[in-house]
Parts: C-alpha cells; structure tokens; sequence
C-alpha cells in the first residue's frame, strides 16, 4: 500500500453521496452458480455501493462458499472500497469504472480475516482520497497485512487508475508536503522495514496507463517484495523515458519473467542485461521485451549477448524511429539469429528503417549496408 500512497501524492479532485445495500440485494445480484459452492455477483452501480456491506453479506454464507464481485460504475458510480479488500471468501475482484473511496483504511488494525483473493482488477478507476488522511497514513508505520494486501493474489491488474483528492483546498497540503519530503529518511525508512510481501502465487501484473510516473515505482515494488513465479508484467503507456533500473535487473526481481511488455513508452535506449542471470541451467523459452511503439534509436552495442546467456531474450522494436543504419543492421542481425531459434517472432523480420536518402521505408529482412 506504501506504494499507492506514495502515488496519491500526485493526484488532483473530487465529490461524495450516499446509500446502503441489504442482505437482499446481495442475494439478488450474487446468484448461486451450478457450482454451488460458488456466488457471483454482478453490481451496477449508478449511486454508491459499500464493500462493509458487502462484506457484512459474506460474512453470513456457509463457510465453504466462494464469492466473485464483478462490479461496474455509472459515471456518477462511486464505490467505498477500503484495502486490502478482504471478505470472507472473496476471491475474485473486479472493478471497472468506479470513484474508489475509502481505499485507505481508516484504521491500520489487523483484521481476522484471512488472505483470499486470487484475481484483482481494477480497471478505468479514480482513487478519491482525503490528502490529510494520505499524508498521515504515509507517515505511519503501516503493518505488513496492510502494507502487503493479500499476498494470495494470482492475477493483478491495476489498469488506468488515477488519483483525485476529495478537498480541493487539501491541495496546498500536498505541495507543502512535498517541499519538507525528505527522499533521505524515506530510504532509511524502507530499510527498516522487517517484513517481507511473498507473493508467491502471482503470475500476471499489468499496471498499464497509469498517471503516476515515480521513478521509484519500481524501487518501492521490489524493495521488499518477492515474485518468485511472476511470468507477464505489463507496464505500457505509462510515458517511461528510460528503463528503470530495477527491470535491467530484472533477473534479480522477477526471475521467472516470461514478457514483459513496456509498448507504448517514450523509452528511448534500452538494457535487460544488467545482472546477469546466475542461473547456469539454459532455459528453453526466452523472455520476451515488448518496446513497440517506443522511442528507440539506438541499438546497444552488446546486441549479440541477448541470445547467448542462459535466458534468450526477444526485443521487439515494432513502430521505434528507427534509421537505417549500422545500428539497424547490428538489430537486423540479433533477430535473424533470433528467428533462426523462435520462428514464431517471425513478425519481427517487417519492422522497418527510415532511409532519409531514398525517402523510404525498409523492412528488416530487406536491408543492407556494406559500409558497418
Ligand atoms: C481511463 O479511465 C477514465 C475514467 O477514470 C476514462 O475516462 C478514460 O477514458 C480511461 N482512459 C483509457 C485510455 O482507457
Ligand atoms: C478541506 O480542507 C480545508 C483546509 O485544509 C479544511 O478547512 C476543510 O474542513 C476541508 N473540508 C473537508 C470537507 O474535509
Ligand atoms: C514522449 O516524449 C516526447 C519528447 O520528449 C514528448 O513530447 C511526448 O509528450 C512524450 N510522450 C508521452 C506519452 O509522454
Ligand atoms: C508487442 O506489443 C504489440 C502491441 O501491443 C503487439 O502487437 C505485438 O504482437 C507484441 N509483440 C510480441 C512479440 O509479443
Ligand atoms: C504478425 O502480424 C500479423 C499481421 O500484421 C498479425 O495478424 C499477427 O497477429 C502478428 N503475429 C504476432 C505473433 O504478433
């Protein structure tokens, strides 16, 4: 949760209402499924629906039933949602279009409730927040159950969410915040930090389009976090400049990285080959690097090593301005030695150079150049 707070404290503002749902709106909207042992509700909420009641709901069903809330907003849908999202038996969490309220919890107690959810999709939301209520979580020693949320997670999507402050006024706090931040104590502060997040189930992030651009993202992601099985890790659109430094590591954090997709950037050179693997064992599958749709120039003179080492690794530079050059030509090689072993990236031969002399664009399998 350190990470969203520290996100929050970019963010901008927002407006509240008000309701209450009954134990028969639940039975209505979560109809038992032919697995009976599974209920899946499905809200639309045009007004605000309230995850404690929720919550309070599933709280009274067998102990053996397992829940998925599918939850879509209106565009005047507000959903009070406090984290980590717990209730007993939820295992699927799915919400699209929705001011997030409440996200910050009010009290920083343990619950007795237990690591379930499997599956977290946020997707086109707004986390509506009190700044004061930010600023003080912020500098509060967060317990690892809250700090961690629910490390039982398989799949994690936080996609195009944004941050909005419920105060208008609450804006001068942040600034004046920002001005007396000291990154210093931070850092020791991570360092002090005795827990460690094992998210050892988790196979898919995708945190794409996301308005918070930290260059300590990632810092604060791994810092003391493990991710022993994470295979796809999607971070696109979220106007990158440089590839930070704990993703050119990323065999140290992420050591069963299958893609990792970071299209649609404004990354402009690139480097995956940071910490060498330790790994003595070759693996078969390569890791896939998705730069499509980039801001790549130049290709990095150790181009040939991204075969050699003990995981393969696939660049795909589709839709980068390249110029047909010995740059090119040194990328033109990489991938026909690449194809040679992974057919299937056969794509990669059409991506194109511009020759400013014939004006044109070249495709890879297509280009020469005696002069490299
Ligand atoms: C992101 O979500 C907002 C609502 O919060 C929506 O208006 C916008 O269209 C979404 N953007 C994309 C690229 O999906
Ligand atoms: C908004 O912030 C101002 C200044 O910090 C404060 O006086 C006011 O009570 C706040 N309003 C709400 C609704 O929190
Ligand atoms: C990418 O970088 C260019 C120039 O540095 C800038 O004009 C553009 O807005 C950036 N795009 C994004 C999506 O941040
Ligand atoms: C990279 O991403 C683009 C855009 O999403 C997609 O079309 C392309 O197939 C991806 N490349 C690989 C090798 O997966
Ligand atoms: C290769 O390109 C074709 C046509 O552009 C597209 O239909 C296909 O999905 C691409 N294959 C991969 C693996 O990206």
């Amino acid at each position: 949760m350190l990470r969203h707070l520290f996100g929050i404290l970019v963010g901008i503002d927002l407006i509240l209402t008000v309701t209450c749902q009954s134990r028969s709106f639940f039975n209505m909207n979560c109809p038992q499924t032919i697995a009976a042992n599974l209920r899946k509700c499905e809200v639309f909420v045009d007004s605000r629906l309230d995850f404690i009641d929720f919550r309070q709901w599933t709280s009274e069903l067998d102990s053996a039933v397992k829940v998925s809330l599918d939850v879509t907003c209106s565009s005047e849908g507000t959903f009070f949602l406090p984290w980590p999202f717990k209730a007993r038996g939820l295992i699927k969490l799915n919400v699209k279009g929705c001011v997030l309220e409440g996200f910050f919890p009010e009290t920083l107690t343990q619950t007795n409730l237990k690591d379930e959810l499997q599956e977290l999709f946020l997707d086109n939301c707004v986390i509506a927040s009190n700044m004061k209520h930010v600023i003080y979580l912020f500098n509060k020693p967060l317990t690892q159950e809250i700090d961690c949320g629910q490390q039982t997670l398989q799949r994690s999507v936080f996609r195009n969410i944004s941050y909005m402050s419920t105060n208008k006024t609450d804006e001068i706090t942040i600034d004046e915040f920002l001005k007396i931040f000291s990154f210093v104590q931070f850092f020791n502060r991570l360092g002090k930090i005795r827990y460690r997040c094992k998210y050892s189930n988790l196979k898919y992030i995708d945190e794409s389009i996301s308005s918070t651009r930290s260059k300590y993202s990632f810092l604060l992601m791994t810092a003391y976090s493990d991710f022993p099985k994470l295979h796809t890790f999607r971070w696109t659109g979220n106007g990158y400049r440089s590839v930070p430094q704990e993703l050119i590591d990323w065999w140290k954090y992420f050591p069963q990285l299958k893609l990792l997709d970071l299209s649609y950037n404004n990354i402009s050179t690139f480097d995956f080959l940071g910490a060498a693997s330790t790994e003595t064992v070759s693996k078969s599958e390569p890791l896939v690097v998705n730069l499509s749709q980039n801001s790549v120039t130049e290709i990095p003179v150790d181009m040939p090593d991204y075969l050699t080492g003990s995981v393969p690794i696939i660049v795909d530079l589709t839709g980068n301005p390249l110029r047909c050059d010995c740059n090119f030509l040194r990328y033109k090689s990489y991938v026909m030695n690449a194809l040679k072993r992974f057919e299937k990236y056969e794509n990669l031969s059409r991506i194109t150079c511009y020759s400013a002399i014939m004006h044109r664009k070249i495709e890879l399998v297509n280009y020469r150049n005696n002069n490299c």
